[in-house]
């Protein structure tokens, strides 16, 4: 179906799933020309509490009878990951614009699905990386924008955890609905931030490794999601590799949920042959008149996820392209497809 105008003054958005959706409501709530119009979750309970908060009239336990109800103009797409790829194609065959949450789908074959439903679509399609919206990773950008890093050739990047399984037993930890571990959960996070640092260069070649040391053992548990007792752990609790690009660049990669380490830590490093930089701090590391000079750039407070749900909606006003788009998030689905399989073989992986 294709969508012709905006259906009234105000942009009139839907999310299905209301765990990290009820961040996609607090965001949308402090925007003027947005409504939230409808709620979609299974637990009809969860979302009538999130309902009574923004004052939200419309509640859905079916998202493709909210899509042909609602009178949307916007969907966010906030459900276990497996459903991405099912609710954003339906989300954009009915018309609508689409903010997905990472990763894009369980696999890049499913992925490819929303990319085609997005080309063929009128709604604009944007991948949900609220890392790259920081105040710090768009002050860095605009240092390697600028050129202050000269070429950069190679990135560390990782996000690791010491105890911070996901929903132990849930569907955060079964690979039928994630699409694996810490890898694709927040391993994507460092991967796509990194890769946005870089100027998203094409993978070639990607060798990886996966271990499994707590999860089968109900050990390593955190803070985000409610364990299910008995239920399944068949992803990694730790993964790591090596990514090689067209340009001659490499990168490093780990995540983990679960680590024998000092603590959580996310981070992010990328050098060049003018200098390098790391987020989390903010740095560049660089030469000034011959000498080696640190600089510690000030960055704004900038909440990521309240910057991306407010540029989408731009995107939609003023007829924009989304900073982070469905080719650049399959490119990264590519990589982990292909991490996954590389740590299953023990051969590195050409990517197509
Ligand atoms: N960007 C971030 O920082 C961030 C943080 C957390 C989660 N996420 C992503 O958000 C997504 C959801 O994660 P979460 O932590 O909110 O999980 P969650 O389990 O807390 O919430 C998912 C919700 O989806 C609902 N749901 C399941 N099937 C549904 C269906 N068919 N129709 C409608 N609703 C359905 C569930 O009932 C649940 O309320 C995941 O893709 C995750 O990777 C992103």
């Amino acid at each position: 179906m294709a969508r012709k105008s905006k259906r009234s003054d105000r942009v009139r958005v839907g999310i299905v799933g209301v765990g990290i959706g009820s961040v996609h409501a607090h965001a949308y709530s402090k925007l003027p020309n947005v409504e939230i119009a409808a709620l979609c979750d299974i637990d009809t309970a969860r979302a009538e509490t999130l309902a009574d908060r923004y004052g939200v009239k419309n509640i859905y336990s079916d998202y493709e009878a909210m899509f042909a109800e609602a009178k949307l103009d916007a969907v966010s797409v906030c459900t276990p990951n497996a459903l991405h790829a099912p609710v954003a194609v339906a989300a954009l065959n009915a018309g609508c614009h689409v903010l997905c949450e990472k990763p894009l789908s369980v696999n890049a074959i499913e992925g490819s699905k929303i990319v085609d439903a997005a080309r063929k679509s009128s709604g604009k399609f944007m991948i949900g990386m609220n890392n790259r919206f920081r105040g710090d990773t768009q002050v860095l950008r605009k240092y390697i924008d600028d050129g202050q890093l000269g070429s950069v050739y190679y990135a560390r990047c990782g996000w690791i955890r010491r105890n911070g399984i996901p929903g132990l037993g849930g569907w955060f930890t079964r690979k039928d609905m994630s699409g694996g571990g810490p890898l694709i959960d927040i391993g994507v996070h460092a991967l796509d931030v990194t890769l946005y640092l870089m100027g998203n260069p094409k993978p070639t070649t990607v060798f990886g490794a996966t271990y499994a040391k707590f999860g089968p053992y109900g050990k390593g548990q955190g803070q985000w999601g409610a364990p299910v007792r008995g239920g399944t752990f068949d992803v990694e609790d730790l993964a790591c590799g090596q990514v090689l690009f067209e340009n001659g660049a490499t990168l490093a990669l780990e995540a983990s949920w679960a680590q024998h380490c000092a603590g959580e830590r996310l981070y992010s490093e990328v050098y060049g042959d003018l200098g390098g930089a790391t987020l989390e701090p903010l740095r560049v590391y660089t030469e000034v008149h011959g000498s080696p000079a640190d600089i510690s750039p000030s960055f704004p407070n900038v909440n990521g996820h309240e910057a991306e749900v407010a540029h989408f909606i731009d995107c939609i006003v003023h007829n924009k392209t989304p900073l982070a788009t469905a080719e650049q998030a399959l490119d990264v689905m590519k990589i982990l497809d292909g991490l996954y399989l590389s740590a299953r073989t023990g051969q590195s992986v050409r990517l197509a």
